[in-house]
């Protein structure tokens, strides 16, 4: 990671205009802020995933969990979220009562005033006059680090958390991917030189963009980009991929890829993103899983999935191992929690507990 630099010190125009791998550098300072995938290093995912876990294993117990209540009981939260959302907005908000952050929230941005014509940057700030921190997720892309950048030229800049922007970026959740991928992969050589399958709408979910890039700081890997042509995956993405030298393959043939499989990273159709309908045309019926392919797929393959799902995934397979999609979203609160610990400085607390009581497994 390139030395750190100040979001004051660039104008909007500079920094909106710089490569994603050279904004990272704006994002670590004092407030450290969560925007984009490419901030992350290798280094702070493996630093991430190992507090989640001493988190978790802390909260088993009731003197662990109220120990952990005390570490950011002086700090309160709001979660503006201005784009629907169930499992992150709760996933967010149960990470901070784990820590003792107090939230406020905003859901929709029709009881906010922007109805009386105000800026949704108005509203932000305006918001964190009364948070230290911003969870926001937004349907604009780049909003997030908009806000990151207005805040950085008031005189109280608050670190912003991107909880999913646009179709462009959910670093958060791509947080919890690579720690379920971490989990599942532990006892067969972790992450690296694993074959990774991203399946259906790859061109409009921000989830598959964010993790396929942190993926590329894992060694040997290959990423399989399965989707009907209308859907694959943005060259914007396969850039980044070329640049870092990790491998891919971008293929419709679902059944020939399903065997080599290390995990499949299922998606659902967004069709949200287009008011004229066009995707729900489009024969995606060969892009899903089901029992049928429990037999070709392996015993160590995890299959998951941000989730909502629709038909992608079938219920049928809910209970087999190798579905860690339910335990994936559980990961997202422990990770989000690491997340926010660490944004405010507070992880030694925390590594310091654990060392001191060991908490079992
Ligand atoms: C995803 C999202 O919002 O991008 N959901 C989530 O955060 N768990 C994926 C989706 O909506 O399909």
């Amino acid at each position: 990671m390139a030395e750190e630099k100040k979001l004051r010190d660039i104008s909007w125009k500079e920094f909106k205009a710089l490569p994603l791998t050279e904004k990272g550098a704006y994002f670590q300072g004092d407030p450290p802020h969560t925007l984009i995938a490419q901030q992350f290093t290798r280094a702070k995912l493996e630093e991430l995933c190992t507090l989640a876990t001493r988190i978790k294993r802390i909260n088993k117990r009731r003197e662990g969990a109220n120990f952990l209540k005390t570490l950011l009981s002086d700090k309160r939260a709001m979660l503006y979220f201005a784009q629907p959302s169930s499992r992150t907005y709760l996933s967010h908000n149960a990470a901070c009562q784990i820590l003792g952050l107090d939230t406020m929230d905003v859901r929709d941005s029709s009881t906010s005033s922007e109805v009386k014509g105000e800026s949704p940057e108005d509203s932000v700030r305006t918001f964190s006059s009364y948070a230290d921190m911003i969870i926001m997720r937004h349907p604009k892309g780049g909003f997030a680090e908009r806000v990151a950048w207005m805040m950085a030229h008031t005189g109280r800049e608050v670190p912003v958390l991107n909880a999913g922007s646009g179709s462009d970026q959910h670093p958060t959740q791509a947080l919890l991917d690579i720690y379920t991928l971490a989990r599942s992969f532990e006892d067969i050589g972790g992450i690296d030189g694993k074959h990774v399958v991203f399946v259906g709408d790859l061109q409009r979910g921000r989830t598959v963009r964010s993790l396929a890039w942190m993926l590329t700081l894992y060694k040997d890997m290959t990423l399989y980009f399965v989707a009907p042509e209308p859907l694959q995956i943005g060259q914007d993405i396969l850039d980044l991929l070329d640049a870092a030298g990790t491998k891919y393959v971008v293929t419709d043939d679902f059944a020939s890829i399903m065997p080599i499989a290390d995990a499949i990273y299922m998606t659902r159709i967004q069709d949200e993103w287009d008011a004229a309908g066009e995707s729900s045309t489009i024969d995606t019926s060969s892009f899903r899983i089901g029992a049928e392919h429990m037999d070709i797929i392996k015993d160590t393959t995890a299959i998951m999935h941000p989730l909502p799902r629709r038909q992608e995934i079938s219920t049928e397979i809910d209970n087999d191992p190798r579905a860690v999609y339910w335990r994936q979203m559980r990961n997202g609160m422990w990770i989000r929690a690491a997340l926010i610990l660490t944004t405010f400085g507070r992880q030694d607390e925390a590594n310091q507990y654990y060392d001191d009581y060991k908490p079992g497994t």
